[in-house]
């Protein structure tokens, strides 16, 4: 049986949704995605899912108007899969539960396209940092808390935009490196423990 069930958080395109897929179907993470959860019933990540049979949830905002419901939703679904990792991958809601990021503490993943905390909280922080003259951006992979964008980190990669000439040149620099290091965070999951103390966060193979 695989070490992690998963399942992934997406909103939009899910490119690195399909980063973990191939991570998967390539050996180097040892997984499973037992099921796609998302809000928006036209995002490219559900076309992703069927592709690759991964079932799938949408969670529109029309059926779910408080946050609470949403998120007690996703608790629901998690326990019934009995997943032990959740990635969120372009994930544009912001999880509040406090009895979901309890019992998923330490268990709930994030990307941010930024080094963190630069542009903490922004839902657009390549064009934030593109528009603030930066020379110097990046991604960073963190656990998930009650602070948004302000969980441990795991992994930073820095990026050099000193040549990009608009916010979305920004964004698809950036996503190379992002889709790239997702996977390799996940597997790294797969593969060992992290342990942490305080906001320190080291990795430990198996
Ligand atoms: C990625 O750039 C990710 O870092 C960002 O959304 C994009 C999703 O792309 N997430 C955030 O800004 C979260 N605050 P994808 O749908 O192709 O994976």
């Amino acid at each position: 049986m695989p070490k992690l069930s998963i399942a992934i958080l997406a909103s939009g395109r899910g490119s690195n949704f399909q980063s973990i897929i191939d991570g998967i179907e390539e050996g180097e993470i040892d997984g499973k995605i037992k099921v796609l959860i998302t809000n928006n019933p036209n995002a490219r990540a559900i076309q992703r899912a069927k592709e690759h049979d991964i079932p799938y949830e949408v969670l529109s905002s029309e059926l779910y108007h408080s946050r609470e419901a949403m998120d007690a939703r996703i608790k629901e679904i998690l326990d019934s899969n009995k997943i032990n990792l959740v990635v969120l991958a372009g994930y544009m809601r912001i999880i509040k539960s406090k009895s979901l990021l309890e019992q998923y503490k330490h268990k709930i993943i994030n990307i941010h396209p930024s080094l963190l905390p630069a542009f903490k909280g922004s839902t657009d922080a390549q064009k934030d940092a593109y528009d603030y003259g930066c020379k110097i951006s990046g991604l960073t992979i963190h656990f998930v808390s009650d602070d948004i964008d302000g969980g441990e980190i795991i992994l930073q990669k820095a990026v050099d935009i000193s040549s990009c000439s608009s916010g979305d040149e920004v964004a698809d620099k950036i996503l190379e490196y992002e889709n790239k290091s997702y996977r390799e965070v996940v597997a790294m999951f797969s593969k060992g423990t992290f342990e942490i103390k305080g906001r320190h966060v080291k990795y430990v193979p198996d």
